[in-house]
């Protein structure tokens, strides 16, 4: 019998051959890191339903014939029901609110969409048995860390509601690993940045407020008053360092993420970073995007913000370690590449 067939034959399948043919719930799928998750879930075979209210989200994101289910993650009868109808093996959550600068005006929704929806569909999952779950936490619970590469034993001391909000759920998925026997991965995603090397999906926050998509839309005249925020940090250019990843690459994260986990027992919490170990100036950024378009820009120099560490860059280590995962696309050039194909492939439509 082959693998495949006696993977289907089991009741609710554990170890390898279950992940094979697993079904997956990715919530948030809809978004921009969400939409390449989809892509690298189906190219792996994998069978995944979407379940996205659609809030930042787009529905033209995913390929046609993906399941899609329109809803609202505080919606405990709506996930109560979607859990009830499909044999899910595990979750992959990424659907939440991702402003850092928007949850300081407004932590009030950053707590209810992000903290009481997650505790919402982690509650759904125990009630319907399944256990296993790969959560998008952030570099932001780092906060304002000082060493030179982050390990995730450095201290959680999140500097925003945003990141405060990931450092909690992170929190309560140890408390559901410990009493509810839950398996939890949290992948800490540094700056995730580029789009899809073939072209399939991209970048489409709106208002968009990353790094990347901003240089390249002030070098297409979208986007004017291209701001540098503080040039006098002990960094090597005075402007704030960051680590860079490839959607590309943090996507096929998940999939050894999801992998570990079913070959958990159960009772198991990990926070993995998902990082390059390199870091890129603000300056060397828009550099780059300037030489990717081909187009310069004005770049205006404004003071530091408050709450902005001087540099986040990800150890690797574990990552590679336990889920031997490292990025193929560690190059800032490639990012900026793929994500400049990306826009100028959409503004072609
Ligand atoms: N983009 C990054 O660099 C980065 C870095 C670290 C962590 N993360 C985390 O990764 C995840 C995805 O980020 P992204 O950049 O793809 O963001 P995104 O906004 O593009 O995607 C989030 C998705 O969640 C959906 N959503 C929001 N609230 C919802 C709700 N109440 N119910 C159902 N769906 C809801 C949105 O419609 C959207 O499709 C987020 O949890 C974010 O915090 C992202």
């Amino acid at each position: 019998m082959s693998l495949a067939v006696r993977a289907y034959s089991g009741f609710r399948a554990t170890g390898l051959t279950g992940f094979l043919m697993s079904r997956i719930l990715l919530t948030g799928g809809a978004g921009f890191i969400g939409s390449h998750i989809c892509l690298k879930l189906l190219q792996t075979g994998h069978d995944l339903v979407v379940f996205d209210n659609l809030s930042n989200g787009h529905r033209d994101a995913l390929p046609a014939d993906t399941p899609f289910i329109e809803g609202d993650i505080r919606d405990s009868a709506a996930l109560g029901k979607l859990l009830k109808s499909h044999d899910f093996s595990a979750v992959i959550h990424l659907a939440g609110l991702i402003e850092a600068g928007i949850s300081v005006q407004d932590p009030a929704s950053f707590y209810d969409v992000n903290v009481a929806g997650s505790v919402r569909l982690f509650e759904a999952m125990r009630a319907t048995g399944v256990r296993r779950l790969v959560f998008s936490s952030s570099a932001a619970v780092y906060g304002a860390a000082s060493a030179s590469l982050l390990t995730e034993d450095e201290p959680v001391l999140p500097v925003n509601p945003y990141g405060r909000s990931k450092a909690m759920i992170e929190d309560i998925l140890r408390d559901y690993a410990a009493v509810y026997g839950f398996s939890a991965i949290a992948l800490r995603y540094f700056n995730a940045a580029g789009a899809d090397p073939k072209g399939r999906a991209g970048e489409r926050h709106d208002p968009e407020t990353h790094l990347i998509p901003l240089g390249l839309m002030a070098a297409t005249g979208q986007h004017s008053g291209m701001k540098i925020f503080g040039t006098d940090y002990d960094t090597k250019d005075g402007t704030c360092t960051r680590d860079y990843v490839h959607v590309d690459d943090v996507a096929r994260a998940h999939v050894p993420a999801l992998e570990y986990l079913f070959n958990q027992a159960g009772g198991v919490f990990e926070a993995v970073n998902i990082g390059t170990g390199r870091g890129y100036s603000v300056r060397e950024v828009l550099e780059c995007c300037r030489a990717v378009s081909g187009k310069s820009f004005p770049i205006d120099e404004a003071g530091p913000r408050a709450g902005d560490s001087p540099r986040l860059v990800a150890s690797a280590d574990k990552a590679r370690k336990i889920l031997n995962w490292q990025p193929e696309y560690p190059d800032l050039r490639d990012m900026v590449s793929h994500a400049w194909n990306f826009m100028q492939s959409s503004s072609d439509e």
